[in-house]
């Protein structure tokens, strides 16, 4: 790590806290800091995620952020080599808060992997797997998805024509997952209730082949207004974007074909790629965030049009979020039926029976983010 690197992480590290997360505060920093290399962006970027992800181990090192980003190095370094040298009950106290096993499965899987860098996910807009392999090198086609593809190069994709012309995304296999289930077909009418910055949107509108309606509704108006740029880039003309708080005013009358309600969360499937989360995410966010979940379903719910579908993920993976919410919405909407889940494109993986009514994907099935889907059909009577 040079001087340089060490400095900007360490500046990074101390203006983060629960109000300023590490990924805004990297933003910020590296906003400031003009002329950084490519190279040295990414090594501060990556040195502040892996001090977040060893920072169960830091707390014991007197010393301060500088000797201790040192430290985690030498973790990350140790761990590289040979994972068995990091015990497993060393990771279960370490590695996540205490609150965790109390609220999902820690499977010993997922503790290994939280410890891993994650895999950078790109989506290829459809038909542009053979010209994004030739025009950007370490760009890898995914064994199980056509239009996944891992990027191990060293360009600042942002900043590649590809990028700028739209002819791919930067979107985690987990994700991508959500839009190839939803299947939406050109033509039909869909609303992405929590569309924030348009991550999935792209994907349903690439999907129908920018042909149909999509409704894109979020709380956010910034996250809508980026949402709106990244659509121009990528072309994604079939859409219409509205402000919509969550209750029972709905931004429109419509019956869809399909609502993706791709719901708040408290984010623990991202641990691996967002390892400052695990000391902000508290037990009491998974309690509120499980009930806010709960109250989008059943507001969207009399949106679906009889035979219609409706969708719902979440990155992470604490029961009350997950199949707690699942289990209440089936419990309480005799209207809706499960609808089995099968993945369309799928090649190799990921695995899960055929027609499950919920999915959890984690690492090992996808290599990309925890998530969680559980869908159902409005029944025709
Ligand atoms: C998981 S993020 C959505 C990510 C997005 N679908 C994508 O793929 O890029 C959840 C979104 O829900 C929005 N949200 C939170 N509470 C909401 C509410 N009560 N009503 C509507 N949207 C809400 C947040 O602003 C956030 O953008």
């Amino acid at each position: 790590m040079s001087y340089l690197v060490q400095e900007i992480a360490a500046e990074v590290i101390r203006s983060t806290g629960r109000e300023q997360p590490a990924d805004a505060a990297l933003r910020e920093v590296l906003k400031q800091t003009r002329n950084l290399a490519p190279f040295d962006a990414t090594e501060v970027s990556k040195t502040v995620f892996n001090y977040y992800r060893w920072h169960g181990w830091l707390r014991e090192e007197r010393g301060g952020v500088e000797a201790k980003m040192r430290l985690a190095l030498r973790l990350a370094e140790r761990f590289r080599a040979n994972p068995a040298s990091v015990p497993l009950a060393e990771l279960r106290a370490k590695a996540i808060p205490a609150w965790t096993a109390e609220h999902m499965e820690v499977s010993d899987e997922w503790l290994r992997s939280l410890q891993r860098e994650p895999k950078l996910w790109l989506r290829a807009k459809r038909g542009q797997v053979p010209a994004l392999l030739d025009k950007l090198p370490g760009a890898h086609v995914s064994p199980a998805i056509p239009e996944a593809l891992v990027y191990e190069g060293e360009s600042d994709l942002f900043k590649t024509p590809e990028f700028q012309g739209g002819e791919f995304e930067i979107q985690d296999i987990s994700s991508q997952v959500v839009g190839l289930l939803c299947d939406p077909q050109p033509g039909e009418t869909w609303w992405d209730a929590c569309a924030g910055e348009g991550g999935k949107l792209l994907h349903l509108s690439d999907l129908m082949g920018n042909k149909g309606l999509i409704w894109a509704s979020d709380r956010a108006a910034w996250r809508l207004q980026k949402l709106k740029r990244r659509t121009a880039r990528a072309k994604a003309f079939n859409y219409r974007a509205a402000l919509w708080e969550g209750g029972a005013k709905l931004p429109t009358k419509t019956r869809f074909d399909g609502v993706l309600v791709d719901a708040p969360c408290s984010g623990v499937g991202t641990w691996q790629r967002n390892p400052h989360a695990r000391w902000t995410t508290t037990a009491e966010d998974v309690k509120e965030l499980a009930a806010v979940q709960q109250r989008l379903l059943t507001s969207v719910a009399g949106s679906v049009k009889p035979g219609g579908k409706l969708f719902y993920s979440v990155c992470t993976l604490t029961r009350a979020e997950t199949s707690g919410v699942a289990e209440e919405f089936a419990r309480v909407h005799p209207e809706f039926e499960p609808l089995g889940l099968s993945l369309p494109q799928a090649r190799n993986g990921p695995s899960f029976p055929p027609s499950a009514a919920t999915i959890t994907l984690g690492p090992a099935d996808s290599g990309g983010n925890g998530m969680f889907i559980a869908a159902w059909r409005r029944k025709k009577i």
